[in-house]
């Protein structure tokens, strides 16, 4: 089984050196394998790792060089071995676990120092949703003192972030129980940064109404542009008034001490809590995600717990008293990896090359008049329209646009919607990527623009109707 595990393996990291002309897709009798129904004998391993392979060869992968969808990753294959090494020792994280927490320290600690933040306590975690949830409960029990036993009592809490906040700040204030109203979302600047004299504002103004502040989230790498609120601004706004300063750098806080992107990351050494999801731009397979605070105490004033089936060594903290989930995978094993293996500098060269494709994309669209750059890019997002002459409906033709490079399958990329606008986003985050598979991505994308241009509109797929 290892050994078919292995060539597995070997094959899909062979694949993904370079870009496919098309994705793959399965065949009918292994679609047909897929609809069987649960086996109670025993199979052939070698068949199932057989199928297990192909049908992951022909899913959407990351992994490939030109899949610019979303917020993708690398696979990084020393994060995939050490990902297999994990769940072979399976170490259960939430109660002690001996050498385990040393590396999970050392790990916190590498981060931090990594993106120049200067406390390394918190917790690794499943993802970005649950790391800014668990810095926004904490952030929840410090300014509301005993909500976690008592609810909130009919007192008041606001959160604010901007507009172009990722969606987990909103669903971590709900699950939180200040509702969905809490969230203030607020403009943005022609750089589509969250602009705090009006986070200051509405602070004054919910004061004044008995509204609780409760925490600032500051996003450093929004995920529809990359723009990385300012975040020395906001931290005066909250130093000012007392609140908590999240940051959620989920997808762009990998960037803060490369070149190009230090600059934008001014003032994160004065945020209470930070989010980093190691499984985007760090390029560990997922998931990998960490949670740096302040003040450790604040977790365990969230969190700790004490109960007769989880008995604490002596005045020692269980893990699971600093973080939401109980049994969750070694995550910080791959990071761990990834640092010892490449060393923060690699790493580091790998981000500010990827900054670099989106500018070099941005400067090629630039110099085509069919096509418009919608926003600066400030990280490795970018959002364009393609443009040419004689075309009425341009959201329909973009869409219509994102929809064959889809089916093409030498690009992968997303239609997302700027301002009302259907354009083309692409997210450079795979270290695989190079500067001449930018340029053949932007080719298959004007030939394929021109090809959906001129195809008569009843050929055309349907277009799903817009929520
Ligand atoms: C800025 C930001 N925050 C949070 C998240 C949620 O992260 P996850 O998918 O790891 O839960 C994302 C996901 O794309 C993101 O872009």
């Amino acid at each position: 089984m290892l050994e078919l595990a292995a060539q597995e393996i070997i094959r899909a990291w062979e694949s993904f050196d370079r870009p496919r002309p098309r994705e793959s897709v399965i065949d009918e009798a292994l679609a047909a394998r897929l609809l069987d129904s649960l086996p109670e004998e025993p199979g052939d391993p070698a068949a199932a790792m057989r199928d297990a392979g192909r049908v992951l060869d022909a899913s959407i992968s990351p992994a490939r060089p030109l899949y610019l969808a979303y917020i993708g990753s690398t696979g990084l294959a020393t994060g995939a071995l050490a990902s297999a090494l994990a769940s072979t020792y399976d170490v259960n994280l939430a109660a002690h676990a001996a050498a385990g927490e040393f590396l999970d320290g050392q790990a916190l600690r590498w981060t931090a120092a990594f993106v120049g933040y200067p406390h390394a306590d918190g917790a690794f975690t499943s993802g970005g949703q649950v790391s800014n949830l668990t810095a926004l409960v904490a952030a929840r029990e410090q300014a509301l003192p005993g909500s976690r036993e008592h609810g909130l009592e009919g007192r008041r809490g606001a959160v604010y972030c901007s507009r172009e906040a990722h969606h987990s700040v909103v669903r971590a204030v709900e699950i939180a129980g200040l509702g969905t109203a809490a969230v203030r979302g607020l403009d943005i600047d022609t750089d589509r940064r969250v602009r705090p004299e009006l986070i200051d504002a509405e602070i004054a103004a919910d004061r004044e109404a008995g509204v609780t502040p409760v925490a600032i989230v500051a996003t450093a790498g929004t995920t529809l542009t990359g723009a990385v609120d300012p975040i020395a601004a906001l931290a005066d706004v909250a130093e000012r008034h007392g609140v908590w300063l999240h940051v959620d750098g989920a997808y762009g806080l990998p960037a803060a001490r490369t070149p190009s992107g230090a600059a934008l990351f001014r003032g994160l050494e004065r945020a209470d809590s930070v989010t980093l999801d190691a499984h985007k731009w760090l390029g560990v397979p997922k998931s990998c995600s960490v949670l740096l605070v302040r003040n450790a105490a604040c977790l365990n004033a969230a969190f700790g717990h004490r109960e007769s089936y989880m008995l604490h060594r002596g005045d020692a903290h269980n893990p699971v008293d600093r973080t939401l989930e109980y049994s969750r995978p070694f995550n910080s094993l791959k990071l761990w990896m990834a640092f010892r293996i490449h060393g923060a500098a690699a790493l580091r060269g790998w981000i500010e090359r990827s900054i670099g494709h989106a500018r070099r994309l941005a400067a090629m669209l630039e110099d085509d008049p069919e096509f418009e750059v919608l926003h600066r890019p400030q990280l490795s997002t970018l959002c364009f329209q393609h443009r040419p002459a004689g075309v009425d409906d341009l959201d329909e033709h973009n869409f219509e646009l994102a929809q064959a490079v889809q089916a093409d399958g030498r690009v992968y990329l997303a239609p997302a919607d700027l301002d009302g606008r259907v354009c083309l986003r692409v997210c450079f985050v795979n270290f695989r990527t190079t500067d001449d598979e930018v340029d053949d991505a932007i080719n298959a994308i004007r030939e394929l623009g021109a090809r959906v241009r001129s195809a008569p509109t009843d050929r055309r797929p349907p277009r799903p109707a817009r929520r």
